[in-house]
């Protein structure tokens, strides 16, 4: 199939850009994510090289895909505020050229602690940025040596300080369930991250990951549920609304993880950049994906020396079936699902099949409703994995069990 077939049914709506920078100081101990670790005044033939031929993608991608209105742009990696501001700017410039309505679009720079300062912030601000996300993943000392990271916990909080003098907004991830870190030890982390003064937490239980160094850690699995739920409660108390199981937003803030809340309002997503993911209306696609620092450079550089038109992905492309499988997942994750909408849109054979499963949920106490709306109850946000793995279908079950990274 070629690309521009994929994107013909969303030309004309709303779209949301994710642009991926998959360049990082260093991988950390739990990451299998799509980049390699440089040195950035090292390696800036390279990087450049990079920024080009994303450019290039960016105007190819505007000639596929018309958008009316580009809803989000979150820059994603990797580590983004790893690339020059001069390499930025061309990257916004290009977006600006080639989608002129990105600019209402609140677009969101992943950035790394060890990496900005507050003259970098004032740039990604002349750019249009509002919003940045942070990694903190802890603010303790062991734990954050054992990840490999290389900040300190008074870097995170001069950071915090600078986005609230420029009137940028933050998010900040942690993870629960780290080495070296007790259930103690996150909640007093969280609990600091709110006096601070984040506008947005998103937590995030430890996934040992193949091929990282965590590897071989035991699962914090069972542990991970009661984690969860004693910081569901802390954030609750001091006025967090909770938006996904992992995202959470201070009441008093507009800001929001948009790309993610529109994705899972069914807004199509075009992934830009080498590692970037894309979620066109019947197929989602993304590069081969692999973890070896060695692959990872010859996949950036053969991306590099390509040209947008012919460049090839692997994917996965959405029967009548798995379309409602999906919307009924990114539904109950994403605050409710419209239960007449669902049956007019699904056949009779899966509605069955659905209909046992909600029947079973509800008998667990993992959804409740309310009018017409399914929505998973506390204890169903707990443990949503397990709620929402009920509805996927046992191709996807089985594709999952045989994948295995290089
Ligand atoms: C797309 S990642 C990249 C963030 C950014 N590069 C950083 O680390 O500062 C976004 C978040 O996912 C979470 N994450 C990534 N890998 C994870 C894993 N194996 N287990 C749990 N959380 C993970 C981390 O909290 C991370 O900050
Ligand atoms: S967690 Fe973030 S900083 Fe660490 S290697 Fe992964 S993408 Fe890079």
């Amino acid at each position: 199939m070629r690309l521009l077939d994929a994107w013909k049914p969303a030309s004309g709506g709303p779209l949301n850009i994710y642009v991926h920078i998959p360049f990082c100081t260093q991988r950390c101990s739990f990451c299998n994510l799509f980049l390699i670790p440089v040195n950035a005044e090292a390696s800036q033939d390279f990087i450049g090289a990079y920024v080009n031929r994303l450019t290039d993608d960016i105007a190819f991608a505007a000639t596929a895909v018309a958008p009316t209105a580009v809803t989000s742009v979150y820059f994603g990696g990797g580590t983004p505020s790893m690339l020059s501001l001069s390499l930025m700017e061309s990257i916004f410039g290009a977006l600006r050229t080639a989608f002129p309505t990105w600019q209402d679009a609140e677009p969101c720079v992943e950035c790394g602690p060890e990496t900005i300062d507050k003259s970098y912030l004032q740039g990604l601000r002349s750019f249009g940025v509002e919003r940045i996300s942070i990694g903190v993943q802890s603010l303790r000392p062991a734990a954050l040596r054992h990840m490999a990271r290389r900040y300190t916990a008074d870097d995170v909080e001069r950071i915090i300080a600078d986005t609230q003098d420029l009137k940028m907004e933050i998010n900040a991830d942690l993870i629960y369930g780290l080495p070296e870190t007790t259930t103690d030890d996150f909640l007093e982390d969280l609990l600091r991250l709110i006096e601070l003064g984040v506008d947005n937490v998103s937590i995030y239980p430890l996934a040992v990951r193949e091929k990282t160094r965590y590897q071989n850690l035991p699962s914090a699995h069972l542990r991970k549920y009661e984690m969860w739920r004693l910081a569901d409660q802390v954030l609750a108390a001091r006025d967090f609304v909770r938006e996904t199981y992992v995202r959470y937003r201070r009441k008093a803030s507009k800001t929001t993880y948009r790309q993610q809340k529109l994705e899972f309002a069914g807004v199509p997503t075009l992934g830009l950049g080498s590692g970037a993911r894309s979620y066109a209306p019947r197929l989602d696609y993304a590069q081969e994906y692999v973890v070896s620092g060695r692959a990872s450079k010859g996949i950036i550089a053969d991306y590099i020396g390509s040209t947008p038109d012919t460049r090839t992905y692997v994917g996965f492309r959405f029967s009548d079936g798995e379309i409602a499988r999906r919307a009924v997942i990114l539904g109950l994750l994403a605050g409710g699902v419209n239960l007449p909408r669902l049956r007019a849109d699904t056949s009779s054979e899966i509605w069955e099949e659905f209909s046992s499963a909600f029947d079973e949920l509800q008998g667990n106490e993992l959804i409740d409703s309310c009018g017409e709306t399914v929505f998973l109850t506390t204890r169903g946000r707990q443990y949503s994995d397990i709620a929402v793995s009920r509805f996927e279908s046992l191709e996807v079950l089985s594709s999952r069990s045989e994948f295995h990274v290089r």
